[in-house]
């Protein structure tokens, strides 16, 4: 791959020629850019599936996006994206394929000389007759009673993803099944979920790709006890208790029955997993027959990634707005501003989805990078977020660009409001006095949709993937590794042992001191 070593993507043509370009457009009002073109809202705006993205509201003019494709075009991003799609090992620091797009695929063998779909196949198969048994309520628990109540034990991309699906799709669920998730360190998240449980007709999904994450361990034995105490069996454990996971022996160990073990494999990310096993808590409150959709609005927006020109193509078009502000304009967060009730888990799944993808500060190469990787992404439910921080969004000193998710046929309002706060930012307004001026020129993507049903929010989830896809190419990163997270899990499994190991592993004089403290609060 011809990919700029560090120092050499700023170095670059298409990165020094935006740059020159910046300082122009900096200038510019985007009040400016409507008033020059009459068609500006067509020109710069795209359907793609369910979803059309309105991108007029940025600080772009052709040349800009004509340049920013040249920077695509410079880092590979066509051919990263066929050797994803061929399963090459591009997550080279977990020597590991990258596969999760093979999860919604429909071909019949995927990808060439290295088909997974076999497996794929049997994990929906059994994701169906799960689903199907437990929803019909022929999935009988210790004393011969149905499961009503599905509590999922996982924590990041173990629950995220469900927790976000199960949220918005609760107008196609089956309002008799019960879906909770759990997944603090703090037990009082699944005490408060185990309050309005009863242990005969509950089922517990422990998703876990590794099966050795703290969190979910811990509340999964604490979950098998409340189990045992309640059922006074400790046999009830393989009928109340299931897992999706890719270590089938830990899952066994801890007495998960094998014909209630869901397979999950090395080449599925956590983050992007809600499409394999981990998703059963979805297929279990909306059908199988549902979830398959979704799947199907998932493939639909991977053949547009892979098949629309980079010029029209939405996620590449998302992810290079992203690298303008971020880049370009030293913006340091963005905003995610669903703005529908059902999408209030999103800003937390996208959260993770895009921080954890691409907060990284070396190249694939392990060498520093000298430009800004991912910004923060923040969020929350509109209209109500208007009335918590949208005043820095309009007043404020830094600059954040906007994603407003506006959904149609169910949200009232919600609707008209985010256009009028999308133009409120871009136009903003003039004023003798200066508290009551709006500078406007604060950019925002609108991404309109008619409703939230499960093929659109596959194409929506996608699009983000692919988004964080592109971002990550570009910055010459790997998206698909973490280790980040490593290291405090380290030192909380130290601290977890005694105050003693603490001082043993050499922890600093503030950490000692507040471990001293908090040993001394608990008593
Ligand atoms: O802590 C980070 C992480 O590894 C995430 O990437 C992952 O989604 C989460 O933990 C849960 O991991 P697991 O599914 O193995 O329990």
């Amino acid at each position: 791959m011809n990919q700029p070593t560090p120092g050499k993507l700023r170095q670059s043509p298409a990165w020094k020629a935006l740059q020159a370009h910046q300082a122009e457009i900096a200038q510019v009002h985007m009040r400016e850019l409507f008033a020059r073109s009459p068609e500006r809202a067509q020109e710069f705006s795209l359907e793609a599936g369910a979803l059309l993205l309105d991108y007029s509201k940025h600080r772009v003019i052709g040349t800009t996006l004509a340049l920013l494709i040249d920077l695509a075009r410079q880092a590979g991003v066509e051919a990263w994206r066929a050797r994803m799609f061929a399963g090459e090992h591009i997550n080279a620091s977990e020597d590991r394929a990258v596969l999760h797009v093979a999860l919604r695929s429909a071909l019949e063998a995927f990808p060439a000389g290295n088909d997974v779909m076999p497996l794929v196949r049997k994990a929906r198969q059994g994701m169906r007759a799960f689903s199907d048994a437990v929803r019909g309520g022929r999935l009988l628990g210790h004393s011969g009673k149905p499961m009503r109540t599905v509590i999922n034990i996982g924590i990041g991309g173990s629950d995220l993803g469900p927790r976000m699906l199960v949220q918005a799709l609760w107008r196609h669920a089956d309002a008799a099944q019960a879906v909770h998730f759990v997944a603090n360190a703090d037990p009082d998240d699944l005490a408060r979920v185990l309050s309005q449980a009863q242990p005969e007709s509950t089922l517990f999904i422990v998703a876990s790709k590794t099966f050795t994450t703290g969190e979910t361990l811990a509340n999964a034995r604490l979950a098998r006890a409340w189990l045992i105490d309640g059922l006074h069996s400790e046999a009830a454990v393989s009928k109340h208790f299931a897992a999706a996971t890719a270590n089938v022996k830990a899952a066994a160990e801890f007495g998960i029955a094998p014909e209630l073990c869901f397979s999950l494999w090395d080449w599925v990310g956590g983050r992007y997993s809600v499409w394999s096993t981990v998703g059963l808590p979805v297929a279990i409150a909306i059908g199988m027959d549902r979830f398959e959709e979704l799947l199907a609005g998932a493939r639909a927006m991977d053949e547009h990634f892979l098949r629309a020109p980079l010029e029209a193509n939405m996620p590449v078009l998302l992810a290079l707005l992203g690298i303008w502000y971020a880049n370009f304009f030293g913006a340091e967060s963005h905003a995610v501003l669903p703005y529908a009730e059902a999408l209030r888990e999103l800003p937390a799944y996208l959260q993770q989805l895009e921080m954890e993808s691409n907060g990284k500060s070396v190249d694939r190469d392990g060498q520093p990078v000298d430009y800004a990787t991912v910004p923060v992404v923040w969020g929350a439910v509109g209209t109500n977020s208007q009335h918590a921080f949208h005043q820095m969004l309009h007043q404020g000193t830094h600059l954040v660009p906007c994603d407003f998710l506006v959904p149609v046929a169910t949200t009232g309002a919600a609707a008209e409001n985010a256009l009028a706060q999308a133009a409120a930012l871009m136009a903003g307004k003039d004023a003798s006095l200066a508290q009551r001026r709006f500078d406007g020129n604060r950019p925002s993507s609108t991404i309109l949709f008619k409703t939230i049903d499960p093929n659109t929010m596959g194409q929506l989830l996608a699009l983000y993937e692919h988004k964080v896809f592109v971002q990550g190419i570009i910055w010459n990163i790997n998206s698909f590794d973490q280790w980040g997270v490593e290291l405090g899990k380290e030192i909380a499994r130290t601290l977890a042992q005694s105050a003693a190991a603490a001082a043993e592993a050499g922890m600093d004089a503030s950490t000692n001191a507040l471990m001293r403290r908090l040993r001394a609060w608990r008593g």
